[in-house]
């Protein structure tokens, strides 16, 4: 979700007024995700990286990621919305660390649409947490070497229950990954637009599936074998 700061810029107003203008784009693409049936969507909120950032951006990037779980998760909860947070929550401070909890477990029957905001998160961070982990197993005995495969390696990332990414969407004109869900990107169709976060609305995030519905996906097999619809172009990826 980039380009709060720059949005805040151009109004001469302080980056973090953009960041309060963001928390209307998320509530768009919710409610539009949920409108079309969109099964999981996932919101980059605050990368590991973020905490570089002056300490006063960061605190206010704290609050508003309080108050918009004060405020929000009711009406998550009324359309049946189901909110996870990933990334490294220890960090984050303990009555913030609670009210996620609380949210979680408020939401965690609801099945319209998954949300997850990823908060302090880093796909090489997954990634390295995934290698702990089976390391850990291998260490415990419940995992032979030879046995660990890429479904061993996935399963052990943040959000092995849901499918792979089919889009991405980056904002504000950048062109790069920065460090979201690397190894679930594999195949992520990838969209880039130059409006920044806060003029993102439903309107635009509608292009970009529209954009992505238009796309074909071979997943390393040619277009004819996609197009025949042979028994083996049924092997999608969700
Ligand atoms: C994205 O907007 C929000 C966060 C990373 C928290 P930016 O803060 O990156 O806005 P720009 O890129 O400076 O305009
Ligand atoms: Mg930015």
């Amino acid at each position: 979700m980039d380009g709060n700061g720059r949005w805040a810029k151009q109004r001469d107003r302080p980056r973090t007024a953009g960041h309060r203008e963001g928390v209307k784009s998320v509530r768009a693409v919710v409610e539009e995700s949920v409108r079309r049936g969109v099964g999981t969507l996932t919101l980059f909120a605050f990368s590991s990286e973020n905490w570089q950032r002056p300490r006063s951006e960061v605190n206010i990037l704290m609050e508003l990621f309080m108050s918009a779980l004060r405020g929000e998760v009711r009406r998550l909860n009324d359309n049946d919305v189901r909110l996870r947070i990933i990334g490294e929550r220890q960090a984050f401070p303990e009555k913030l660390q609670r009210r996620i909890a609380e949210a979680e477990e408020l939401t965690g029957g609801n099945r319209s649409l998954n949300l997850q905001v990823a908060a302090n998160y880093g796909g090489r961070w997954d990634i390295a947490r995934a290698a702990r982990r089976l390391v850990a197993d291998v260490l415990s005995g419940s995992l032979d070497p030879d046995a660990i495969d890429e479904q061993a390696v996935t399963s052990r990332l943040s959000f092995p229950d849901l499918p792979e990414p089919d889009l991405f969407i980056r904002t504000g004109g950048e062109q790069r990954l920065s460090n979201f869900v690397l190894w679930q990107s594999a195949y992520a169709e990838l969209y880039f637009t130059d409006l920044l976060w806060p003029d993102f609305d439903a309107a635009a995030y509608g292009r970009a599936l529209d954009d992505y519905a238009r796309r074909q996906r071979r997943f390393g097999r040619t277009g004819e074998q996609v197009a025949s619809r042979d028994p083996m172009s049924a092997y999608g990826r969700g």
